[in-house]
């Protein structure tokens, strides 16, 4: 979490950044600061609230610099206010640092720091760092780069930082470890961020900055080394990200605009994959290890919040298609556990933004143990891409919306395609099988579309039926399972009704007690081999009089008669239902929140990167 935005060159670089500030808001969004040299001499100006209150704050001042740092900050350490806000300066007000991520050892640097008379106006760890970085400099009476290495090898946690300072006006200093970073490449320019969506606006030329590494950037030269002071040449790619990915494109919210992106989403997830006529199924990034996957013993997958419901997913189509048990782990608790791995292991990773750092830890820690790690990743040159060993983007595009929706839909699709890719190439499932899925699959975005179409008024009236619920329990079975969680989890997150999902048949051994007139129960009831059984806890809810609301595939005229509401999707395969049944849990979610006044695209207390532990 935290977003950082830094420029040198010839533009506004006041401008630039705050442009970029607002583009990184999903990463956290309780207070902004930026700091510019002006005229050689640091200004530094920081705010409560959103970017938008610090350019209030700012005013009409002109800024006049062509160099500075900005950052919008998700809280960790001291509570979202003006002075906790970042940029940090040291003791002199000379230099100030933007930082994203967590110094673990703060506490004690901050004890010495103390001790040597170091004032701390703020409750950060990243105020201790700069004062940490002066002292040092100071001491040894060397660079400012030289400080921040020597600094930075005596940190423990993770951090993504940018350092401007008054004595060196033509330099940025930025470091990562852990959180991400990636450099844009202009001519005579350039742009720092947290990710590639502040810089496409001006260049497609990027260098990811990796673990352990410096980068000493003037106007006309990047300057790469490592902790050790060992140089590199920064390695420069282009990226293939178009601004209006970026964009809300006329919709009122970004989620609004990203659920009903899916249609199309779902399809770039397949696009130059597969071909269902011809029969034609291939992942190019799974190659080299795809025998592993194959002949694996059991899968591990890993995972956090929604990506975590999408390797529920999964788990039924490797066991289902493949017969291989798998295990979905959340990241958080395996990565504390003393997890039996054996070589050859093999983990899935499952992550929108490829940098949740619990995620990447529980990566580190199996393949430390012998693990092959599959990545199932958004974002292109993520810290999770890059650490796994082979793996397919999802190419879902830019999600900005902090609650997850089209990326859940592209990663079952990508999931999907894995497994029944790798069925086929065992032999656990037969060709007829296979071409059939592949149709199946191929038909899922029209049947999105559809959902989308028919479904978006009638859920806009329901919500408006049930906005003042306290509370929701949602149900489901088999493959609806995990999109029961799912639904319930939107919900929380962007209207903050407490919401459970729960597998239907469960309900009796709890949430019945919960039962009553005012509890709606959305139950995910489509045609599938458990259809039946769901119909008897929808009887069992309706005897306690809650309100039901259910998913039901089209012509279905059983539940209809038992349901207050009911939602008809189209038919699909049953495993590839939770790409269409949970459709309408987003809007569900959606417009109980816009209702409830909520702020959707950045719900309270949340970030979409969620780069600390
Ligand atoms: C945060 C986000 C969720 C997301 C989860 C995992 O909690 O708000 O939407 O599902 O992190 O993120 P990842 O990027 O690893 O999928």
């Amino acid at each position: 979490m935290c977003g950082i935005v830094a420029y040198i060159g010839e533009r506004n670089a006041y401008e630039i950044i705050v442009k970029g500030l607002k583009r990184l808001e999903y990463r956290g969004y309780d207070s902004a600061g930026v700091a510019v040299l002006n005229d050689s001499s640091l200004r530094v100006f920081k705010k409560k609230g959103k970017v938008s209150d610090l350019e209030n704050f700012i005013g009409t001042e002109k800024l006049p610099s062509s160099i500075g740092i900005g950052h919008t900050r998700w809280a960790t350490h001291g509570e979202p206010n003006d002075i906790n806000a970042h940029p940090h300066t040291d003791s002199n007000n000379k230099m100030a640092i933007i930082h994203n991520g967590i110094i673990e050892n703060y506490s004690t640097l901050k004890k010495e720091l103390t001790n040597k008379g170091h004032q701390f106006r703020s409750e950060t760890d990243s105020e201790v760092l700069i004062h940490f970085i002066e002292d040092i400099r100071d001491n040894n009476q060397c660079s400012l780069e030289e400080a921040v290495r020597l600094a930075l090898s005596k940190i423990v946690g993770a951090y993504a930082i940018v350092i401007v300072s008054e004595d060196d006006p033509n330099t940025l200093i930025a470091a990562r470890k852990g959180s991400p970073l990636v450099i844009g490449v202009g001519k005579d320019e350039y742009f720092i961020a947290s990710d590639a969506t502040p810089i496409v606006e001006y260049t497609n030329e990027v260098a990811y900055l990796n673990d352990y590494e410096i980068a000493v950037i003037k106007r006309d030269k990047l300057k790469i080394k490592n902790i050790e002071d060992v140089d590199s040449n920064p390695y420069i790619q282009t990226i293939d990200l178009e601004l209006e990915a970026i964009e809300k494109g006329g919709y009122e919210h970004f989620m609004l605009k990203e659920i009903f992106e899916q249609p199309r989403s779902i399809a770039d997830s397949m696009r130059g994959r597969l071909n269902a006529e011809k029969g034609y199924l291939v992942l190019g990034g799974i190659r080299e290890y795809s025998h592993k996957l194959e002949n694996a013993e059991r899968i591990i997958i890993l995972a956090c919040g929604t990506s975590w419901h999408a390797g529920l997913v999964a788990e039924y189509f490797f066991e289902e298609f493949c017969r291989i048990p798998v295990e979905v782990e959340y990241a958080s608790e395996f990565r504390y556990r003393n997890p039996v791995i054996k070589e050859g292991d093999v983990c899935i990773a499952i992550s929108q933004s490829g940098e949740t750092a619990d995620t990447l830890a529980a990566i580190e820690l199996a393949k430390s143990k012998g693990a092959i790690i599959f990545g199932v990743c958004n974002v292109v040159g993520s810290s999770i891409a890059r650490a796994s060993h082979e793996g397919a983007y999802i190419h879902a595009g830019p999600e900005i919306g902090v609650a997850s929706t089209k990326a859940f839909t592209s990663q079952l699709t990508v999931l999907f395609m894995i497994a029944i890719k790798m069925a086929y190439n065992k032999g656990t499932i037969k060709e007829a099988k296979y071409r059939q899925m592949l149709v199946e699959l191929e038909q899922i975005p029209n049947k999105v579309q559809q959902v989308l179409e028919n479904s978006s008024e009638q859920i806009e009236l329901i919500s408006k039926i049930f906005m003042f619920a306290r509370n929701f329990l949602y149900l489901g079975r088999g493959y609806n399972f995990p999109v029961a969680l799912e639904g319930a989890l939107k919900l929380k997150e962007i209207s903050y009704i407490h919401a459970e999902g729960y597998p239907a048949a469960e309900m009796k051994h709890g949430p019945i007690a919960l039962i009553d007139v005012e509890m709606p129960v959305v139950f995910i009831a489509t045609k599938d081999s458990s259809y039946e059984k769901v119909v008897s806890n929808i009887q069992e809810v309706k005897a306690r009089k809650g309100k039901v609301i259910a998913i039901v595939t089209e012509g279905d005229d059983l539940i209809p008669k038992m349901a207050e509401y009911v939602i008809e999707v189209p038919s699909t395969n049953e495993a590839l239902m939770p790409l269409i049944s949970v459709i309408p849990l987003q809007l569900l979610s959606y417009h109980i929140a816009v209702l409830r006044g909520c702020n959707v695209d950045q719900p309270r207390n949340l970030a979409k990167s969620v780069t600390v532990e």
